[in-house]
């Protein structure tokens, strides 16, 4: 089965953005994660990286026509993009969100997720593994 992986505005500068946050793995490294999880489990990975809302929300519109599973982290779009949750909202597949911090442990304006309603379900505060649980969460959904 495949997955489309979503990574939000500024998640281009993982390794250096604010490490101490969000960890030394660049995105790339963190793809690449994201693929090896993924054929250990049985899913194709495709991870896609973007700093545009109207990219997101194509993307979201091909994972819609495809019923493919998602695994997105809005990045800061998580806060305030309704264009991005009207794309997501009632996705035809599992829609999971993610976050390598905890946001709700944070600023306060990282404690509003407009994602979160529309999402299956949100992972938060996991670093990378973020990503890895909601990969499990498909593939045991899809058992
Ligand atoms: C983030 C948390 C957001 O608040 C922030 O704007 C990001 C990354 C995370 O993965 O922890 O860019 O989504």
């Amino acid at each position: 089965m495949k997955v489309l992986i979503l990574n939000g505005p500024n998640l281009s500068r993982l390794g250096t953005r604010e490490p101490d946050v969000y960890g030394k793995l660049t995105h790339d490294e963190l793809s690449a994660m994201c693929i090896a999880w993924g054929k250990e489990l049985g899913l194709e990975v495709d991870v896609r990286q973007s700093d545009s809302e109207s990219k997101l929300v194509e993307w979201m519109k091909q994972a819609r026509e495809a019923l493919m599973p998602v695994v997105i982290n809005p990045a800061a779009f998580t806060h305030y993009s309704f264009d991005l949750a009207e794309a997501c909202k009632k996705h035809p597949a599992l829609l999971i969100e993610v976050h390598i911090s905890n946001p709700h442990a944070r600023d306060e304006f990282r404690k509003r997720s407009v994602i979160s309603k529309v999402a299956t379900g949100t992972i938060a505060g996991f670093g990378a593994n973020s990503y890895r649980l909601a990969l499990i969460q498909i593939a045991s959904a899809e058992a």
